[in-house]
């Protein structure tokens, strides 16, 4: 058996080789592509985004043009997927909704599309998954919280749409431009858990719809992309605490109990600012001003990431402004993590598809530490 090597959580352990993405920590660079995902955050918005990730070039304006238009006429989705969010006990987690219709929206496509799990296959349902998120996501919070569904109007974007849907008003440029500056920012980002996840299931030659739901349930949890629901909790805890002037302490208090502060800190980034953080606090003073505890909660913001800076040597992630971001633009918390999952579904049909294409199976070993020489003689049956 070749040598032995065990990193706990896989750390610095390469898994795949990939044109998708790479966190090129050195230069402060997340490359998609081949271009820097700040650039294009700056420069581009979601859709032409989604595009390069998943067909690996940036459009021109014909393939644009009609990537866009099968984003909007397949977001409709069947009448069932509502039916299925009003069978749900109303304490569904918007999550576990958006996770279960996922694997629904399945059922509707060809059989034999699935049981094909070729790249192409992989581009068709995932451009139609695509479409779909924003209706999904945002229609599974409406009914778990009786609120009419909004049906996608395909006069609009997708991140105008989306926001529509969410809030039940068309949005104004200001919304719309930092909201999909979000979406661009968590579209790709190399081999976190959930891409992880995806791949694994995709390399038994499993379907798009079973990895996004694999990586649904992984993006889930609050050391990923859960996080940014736990950072706008804690941001409206202190403002309830007493506001900036106990920032600080309920920073310190938090430290001194070993509790973690969610929205810091990163496995790869480790003690380096993620560029996606860095671009996307800028756009909080402007949105601030739009909110009446939106200044407040933005000095909130400043003194505990200048505490966590000083205390541990950490800093924010994506996940620390876009908890902020969404309060501030009126998008119930619950959503936070599943409007990251939607972002995100570009990246993860991407990574399907180039499984697909290079496949391996994951099958790791472990390392056994359990008893040996155990025998069933020794159990004793009453
Ligand atoms: N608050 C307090 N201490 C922290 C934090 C934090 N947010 N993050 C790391 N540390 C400490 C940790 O306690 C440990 O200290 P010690 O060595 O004294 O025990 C040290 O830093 C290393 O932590 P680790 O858990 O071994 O590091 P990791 O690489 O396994 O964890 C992480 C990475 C993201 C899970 C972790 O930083 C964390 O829990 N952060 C908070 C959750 C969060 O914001 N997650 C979003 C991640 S980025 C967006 C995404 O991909 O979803």
């Amino acid at each position: 058996m070749a040598q032995e090597t065990y990193s706990p959580g896989l750390e610095g352990v390469i898994a795949t080789i990939t044109e998708i993405s790479y966190l090129d920590v050195d230069h402060g660079q997340i490359l998609v592509r081949g271009y820097d995902l700040i650039e294009l955050a700056r420069h581009l918005s979601y859709v032409p985004v989604a595009y390069l990730v998943i067909h690996g070039h940036l459009p021109n304006d014909e393939e644009l043009a009609a990537f866009d238009q099968r984003l909007r006429e397949d977001a409709v989705v069947p009448q069932e997927v509502y039916q299925l969010f009003q069978l749900m006990p109303k304490t569904t987690a918007v999550m576990d909704a958006q996770r279960t219709a996922i694997s629904f929206l399945a059922s509707y496509e060809d059989p034999a599309m699935l049981r094909t799990p070729t790249p192409e296959n992989d581009i068709a349902m995932g451009t139609r998954l695509l479409a779909r998120m924003p209706v999904i996501t945002a229609n599974a919070y409406r009914v778990l919280h009786d609120q009419p569904v909004v049906e996608p109007d395909p006069s609009l974007g997708f991140s105008e749409n989306f926001l529509y849907m969410i809030t039940g008003q068309k949005p104004d440029e200001t919304a719309r431009r930092i909201f999909d500056l979000t979406l661009t920012c968590y579209i790709e980002h190399e081999m976190p858990n959930s891409t992880f996840a995806a791949r694994v299931i995709a390399s038994t030659l499993s379907d798009l719809y079973g990895a996004v739901t694999g990586a649904t349930a992984s993006l889930k949890g609050p050391l990923h992309g859960g996080a940014n629901e736990a950072v706008a909790h804690m941001l409206l805890d202190i403002l309830e605490q007493g506001g900036a002037d106990v920032a600080e302490r309920y920073i310190l208090d938090r430290l001194a109990r070993k509790e973690r502060i969610m929205g810091f800190g990163h496995r790869v980034y480790m003690k380096k600012y993620d560029p996606r953080a860095a671009l996307m606090k800028d756009f909080i003073p402007e949105l601030a001003k739009r909110h009446p505890q939106g200044e407040e909660l933005y000095r909130i913001y400043q003194i505990v990431e200048e505490t966590m800076h000083r205390e541990k040597g950490l800093f924010p992630n994506a996940d620390y402004p876009v908890g902020l971001i969404y309060y501030l633009l009126g998008i119930p918390i619950d959503l936070d993590t599943p409007i990251f999952l939607v972002a995100r579904t570009a990246g993860l049909v991407a990574h399907v598809a180039e499984q697909h294409a290079h496949n391996r199976l994951f099958r790791p070993r472990v390392r056994y530490e359990g008893p040996r020489d155990l025998h069933p003689t020794q159990v004793t049956v009453h």
